[in-house]
């Protein structure tokens, strides 16, 4: 399961130096970089090709799209955050790459009906507040017979062992609440044909985490119970003692948690 933080998105009030650290850490961990790579498979991109990658943010495979689809296509990634943009143009022009990044709206992409041979969404929909748009406007830009890939948790699927469930319970349904859309996941059948697309696959990818930093990385624990806490959810001692037998598990080697990520493939008729 990939993670994110339940901030408002980079662009916004969040340090933009922040983001851009916990979204190098998650991409870091070999699972996450297995996902990625299944969905650059799933998209089935051939040289020459035009590909599209919608918030893209540090645009990791906005470069590697571009290595695959070569000198004769074009690989593009568009982020509504300036800050975001402006890291991955660093980093592609820093490799040498030909990736394009752009700024612009999920919901209202900047490209002719059919330019797209693939298109891309990676942990973008858990953002919106309708994520409908987005996939409509996905089935829009790629042309008859391309592909659109989708990859994101059901934040519901996120499990931790603790010794308290209620608690746990507490803490883990209000992060995954306070996600515009937390259960994204489970819908991407319904999101995709409603879009007129065809769906070939839906995949899901559970990540074990063994440990709390892990965890930590992908589902900030010990901010959920934090945040749960200021919220009114859970007392502020709750959320200490939580977090206390969390590290006390971690330090006995019993940390457990886990999450599902599903990946959906489909194709325009
Ligand atoms: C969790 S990050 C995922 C980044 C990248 N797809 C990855 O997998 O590493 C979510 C990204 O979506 C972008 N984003 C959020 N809302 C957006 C919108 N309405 N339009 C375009 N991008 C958006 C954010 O700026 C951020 O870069």
């Amino acid at each position: 399961m990939a993670a994110d933080a339940q901030r408002p998105p980079p662009g916004g009030a969040v340090d933009p130096g922040y983001y851009v650290r916990h979204l190098d850490a998650i991409s870091a961990l070999e699972r996450v970089r297995g996902y990625k790579r299944r969905t650059l498979e799933l998209l089935g991109v051939a040289p020459g090709q035009c590909v599209l990658d919608v918030g893209r943010g540090i645009g990791d495979e906005v470069r590697a799209l571009a290595q695959l689809v070569g000198s004769s296509g074009h690989a593009i990634g568009i982020d509504v955050s300036e800050a975001m943009v402006a890291e991955a143009r660093r980093r592609a022009a820093a490799e040498g790459s030909a990736a394009r990044f752009e700024t612009g709206d999920a919901s209202l992409l900047p490209f002719l009906d059919g330019y797209f041979d693939g298109c891309r969404a990676d942990r973008v929909l858990q953002h919106l507040e309708d994520p409908s748009r987005l996939v409509a406007e996905m089935a829009r830009v790629v042309k008859p017979g391309g592909r659109v890939v989708l990859a994101e948790p059901d934040w519901d699927t996120y499990i931790v062992d603790a010794p308290d469930r209620g608690l746990t319970r507490c803490i883990l349904n209000a992060r995954s609440d306070r996600f515009p859309n937390g259960w994204v996941g489970r819908q991407f059948p319904r999101l995709l044909r409603s879009a007129g697309l065809v769906v070939f696959t839906v995949q899901p990818q559970t990540a074990v985490h063994t440990h709390l930093a892990e965890a930590d990385a992908v589902a900030i624990l010990r901010f959920s119970a934090a945040r749960a806490a200021a919220d009114g959810v859970i007392s502020a001692a709750e959320a200490e003692a939580w977090i206390a037998a969390l590290e006390q598990a971690d330090r006995d080697g019993h940390f457990f948690a886990a999450g599902t990520l599903f990946i959906a493939a489909a194709r325009k008729a």
